[in-house]
C-alpha cells in the first residue's frame, strides 16, 4: 500500500475505462527483453589511483519522461499493491478481487492485462513480495469496500512463476486471528519468515511460512484504524525491513 497514490491515480483512470477485463490464464511465454547499448570497454591508466575513476555510461542514464499511464483498470479492479519480476513485467494485486494481475510497462493503456491466477473463493489479494527468483508471495483473503476484511479469511499463498507454461500456486501460511494481511514484506525470505500489517487491530503479524505459524509481534491503537469499511480509513502501512528494522507510516494519524 506504500503505492497507495500512484495505485489511487491507476484507479482514477480505471474510472474513465469503460473496457472488462479479458481474463487470460497463461502469462507471456517469451517475456520482452529490455536491451541495453553495450558498456564500452575501458581500460584504466594504472597510473591513475582506481579510487579516483568515476565509471558510468551515458546511454544508460535515462533522460527522465513525464509519467504515462501503463493501463486503465476498470472499476471494479482496486489495484491494491505492485512488484516487478526481474524480466521486467509488473505483478498488481486487487483489493476488490480475487485475482493477480500482470502488466507489461513498456505497452500502453491498449495491452491486454494478463490474470496470473484467480484465487477462487476468496475475494480480495493484498501483500506481495518476492521469496526468491520468480516466486512470490501473496495475502489473500476477503474484503469488501461496504464492510471491510473478513477475520480468519486471510492466508499468505506462494506464486511459484519460474516456469514458462504453468503458474504454481499453494497456500503457505494461515493466520486465523488476523482481520487482514495488508503490506507484506520478507524478514528472512530463505527462513521463510514475512512480516504482515494488520491495520484494523494495529497488529504487526510474523507469519513463519516454514511451520505454519502466526504470530503477534506488536499491537498497538496507535498502529489500527479507527472505522472500518465503508468510509473507513487505514492505519499502519507501506511496511518494508531492512538490516533489522521495519520501517512503516500510519495513514490514519500522519506518521
Ligand atoms: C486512460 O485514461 C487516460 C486518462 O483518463 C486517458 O487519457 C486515456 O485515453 C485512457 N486510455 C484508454 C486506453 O482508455
Ligand atoms: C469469502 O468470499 C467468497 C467470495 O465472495 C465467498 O464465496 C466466501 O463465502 C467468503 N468466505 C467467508 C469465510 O466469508
Ligand atoms: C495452516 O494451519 C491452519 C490452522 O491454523 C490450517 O487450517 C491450514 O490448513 C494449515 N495450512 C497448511 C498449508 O498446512
Ligand atoms: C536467514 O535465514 C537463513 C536460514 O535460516 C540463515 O542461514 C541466514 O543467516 C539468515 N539471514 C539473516 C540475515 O539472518
Amino acid at each position: 500500500m506504500q503505492t497507495r497514490t500512484f495505485l489511487l491515480a491507476l484507479l482514477a483512470l480505471a474510472m474513465a475505462s469503460p473496457n472488462p477485463i479479458p481474463q487470460e490464464t497463461s502469462i507471456p511465454e517469451e517475456p520482452p527483453t529490455v536491451e541495453f547499448p553495450p558498456i564500452t570497454e575501458t581500460v584504466v591508466p594504472t597510473t591513475v589511483p582506481t579510487e579516483t575513476a568515476i565509471w558510468r555510461h551515458p546511454d544508460l542514464i535515462p533522460t527522465p519522461k513525464a509519467p504515462f499511464p501503463i493501463y486503465n483498470f476498470s472499476s471494479t479492479v482496486t489495484p491494491e499493491n505492485l512488484d516487478l519480476r526481474r524480466n521486467g513485467q509488473l505483478l498488481v494485486s486487487d483489493l476488490t478481487g480475487p485475482f493477480l494481475y500482470q502488466l507489461d510497462p513498456t505497452q500502453g493503456p491498449g495491452q491486454t492485462v494478463k490474470v496470473v491466477h484467480e484465487f477462487k473463493g476468496y475475494s480480495s489479494t493484498t501483500g506481495l513480495v518476492e521469496l526468491e527468483e520468480d516466486v512470490f508471495a501473496l495475502g489473500v483473503g476477503n474484503f469488501t469496500l461496504a464492510d471491510g476484511p473478513t477475520r480468519g479469511t486471510w492466508k499468505i499463498w506462494r506464486i511459484d512463476l519460474r516456469s514458462k507454461h504453468t503458474v504454481r500456486v499453494e497456500p503457505l501460511v494461515s493466520a486465523p486471528d488476523a482481520m487482514i494481511l495488508g503490506e507484506i514484506t520478507a524478514i528472512n525470505a530463505s527462513a521463510g519468515l514475512l512480516a504482515a500489517t494488520d491495520y484494523v487491530q494495529g497488529t504487526l503479524w510474523l507469519l513463519d511460512l516454514l511451520n505454519n505459524r502466526t504470530t503477534p509481534i506488536i499491537t498497538s491503537p496507535e498502529l489500527a484504524t479507527t472505522t472500518v469499511g465503508s468510509g473507513g480509513d487505514i492505519g499502519f502501512n507501506g511496511l518494508k525491513y531492512r538490516n533489522g528494522r521495519l520501517y512503516f507510516q500510519v495513514t490514519t494519524t500522519g506518521l
